[in-house]
């Protein structure tokens, strides 16, 4: 049996490992309008990233929608990931999106601009570190906390809470990543804020919980949190 160690193949040299920095790296087939991307964030293949935030480091693998969303720092979200797809207005005779999107089929010379800010008022809200499985659907206005895994195929209906590991459809959660009194301390320590040369001094500290939990578990609970959470 052949044995393929690339197809097509590259010439010698031309694909030199992908190096992420603080510009935001965005392949060329993924779309923005009207977002902000921080440092180190990756957008991959066919994304499409419409009036959202995304944190530093952050990343969307291949066929991310996103839209109306914040999103918090370290977060993973995998491929065929939809967060706040819009909704309908099933309370008109026709929810059809004629109703709303008037222009193009010659209803009106202007589009429903209410209808609009009705769906813009629903963003969803991922907290740091997050983890999105595999073709996950987050609904329009939910929240996940800080740290919580979302099963691959799962439909999140309702807020997710800090550290939760939820799955199914729809998403329940299941256990925690950690006990109460470390998410406690987790949550305490706002890691995600460190800056660079911090992270960078304390980034094997990361792979350890204990160690790092002896290092900086005793950081006082903040006063507010600066990225989105659950309420
Ligand atoms: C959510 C996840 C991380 C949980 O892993 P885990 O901690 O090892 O959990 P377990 O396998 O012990 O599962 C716990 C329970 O949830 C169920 N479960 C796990 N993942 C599920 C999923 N995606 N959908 C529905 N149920 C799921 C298990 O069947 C089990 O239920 P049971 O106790 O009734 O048997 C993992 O199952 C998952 O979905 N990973 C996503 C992988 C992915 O999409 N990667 C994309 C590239 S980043």
């Amino acid at each position: 049996m052949p044995f393929i160690e690339e197809f097509p193949p590259a010439p010698p040299g031309s694909r030199p490992a992908k190096r992420l920095s603080e510009t935001p790296h965005v392949h060329p087939t993924a779309t923005i309008r009207r977002s902000e991307l921080g440092g180190w964030t990756d957008i991959g293949p066919q994304c499409s990233v419409s009036e959202s935030s995304i944190g530093d480091y952050s990343y969307l693998a291949g066929q991310v929608s996103m839209v109306w969303t914040d999103m918090g720092k370290f977060c993973s979200i995998a491929a065929q990931t939809r967060i706040n797809p819009g909704n309908h207005p099933t309370w008109r005779v026709t929810q059809h999106h004629a109703t709303y999107r008037r222009i193009q089929y010659g209803f009106d010379t202007v589009e429903d601009a209410d209808f609009f800010r009705w769906r813009s008022d629903h963003r969803c809200a991922i907290g740091h570190d997050v983890w999105i499985g595999h073709g996950v659907t987050v609904i329009a206005g939910r929240k996940i906390g800080i740290g919580a895994v979302i099963g691959s195929g799962a439909v999140v209906t309702r807020d997710i809470p800090p550290y939760a590991i939820a799955v199914g459809v729809p998403a329940r959660v299941v256990k925690f990543r950690f006990p109460p009194d470390v998410v406690e301390k987790l949550l305490a320590t706002q890691w995600w804020d460190w800056d660079r040369a911090t992270l960078e001094e304390r980034f094997k500290d990361l792979l350890d919980l204990e160690g790092f939990l002896r290092k900086y578990g005793d950081t006082p609970a903040p006063h507010s949190a600066p990225a989105p959470t659950p309420e």
